[in-house]
């Protein structure tokens, strides 16, 4: 069992922690990893920054080093979208295949109220674990791109 720092617009990282978690993140999601300021911004949204809905961040911990870490973005828009974007989770390679993410899965998912909606590549393994604990994929995302990076 990890244990958990959770942090939300009523608990807010310290600059260093937040820092920590960004470059967490940065590092460890690889391939599907976005730019540091656009995983600084998600994580602002989730401390509900600039008046944004909020959200939280979960930062799963063993023995003091962290493990993974989960950031869901409320959209406030329930009545036509759902409630929460998981916008991402990362568990550092060393502690892949061990369970952990499917912990950290199952703990956001308890703590977010309402439905998640997540954005996952066709070819990225995540998508077994999302299946495994019950995400379906009724709708086919369509984007249209501006050419803006
Ligand atoms: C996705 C990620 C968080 C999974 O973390 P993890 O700790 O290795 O996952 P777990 O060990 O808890 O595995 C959970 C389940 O998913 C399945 N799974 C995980 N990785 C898999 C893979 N590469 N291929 C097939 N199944 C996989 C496991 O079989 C497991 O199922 P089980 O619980 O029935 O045994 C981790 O691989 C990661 O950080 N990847 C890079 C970042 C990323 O892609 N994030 C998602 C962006 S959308």
């Amino acid at each position: 069992m990890l244990d958990y720092k959770i942090f939300d617009p009523s608990n807010p990282p310290k600059e260093d922690e937040r820092k920590e978690i960004i470059k967490f993140l940065h590092t460890h999601l690889d391939q599907f990893r976005d730019t540091p300021e656009a995983i600084g911004n998600a994580v602002a949204y989730a401390l509900g920054e600039s008046s944004k809905p909020g959200g939280f961040i979960l930062e799963g911990k063993e023995k003091g080093e962290t493990v993974g870490v989960v950031v869901i973005n409320k959209t406030g828009m329930e009545s036509y979208i759902p409630d929460n974007i998981l916008v991402y989770i990362a568990v550092d390679k060393k502690f892949r295949g061990k369970g952990y993410g499917r912990e950290l899965m199952i703990k956001a998912i308890e703590m977010a109220e309402g439905d998640i909606k997540l954005h996952v590549e066709h070819d990225n393994p995540a998508r077994f674990l999302y299946q495994k604990l019950g995400f379906t994929n009724k709708y086919m995302e369509m984007r249209l791109l501006r050419g803006k990076k």
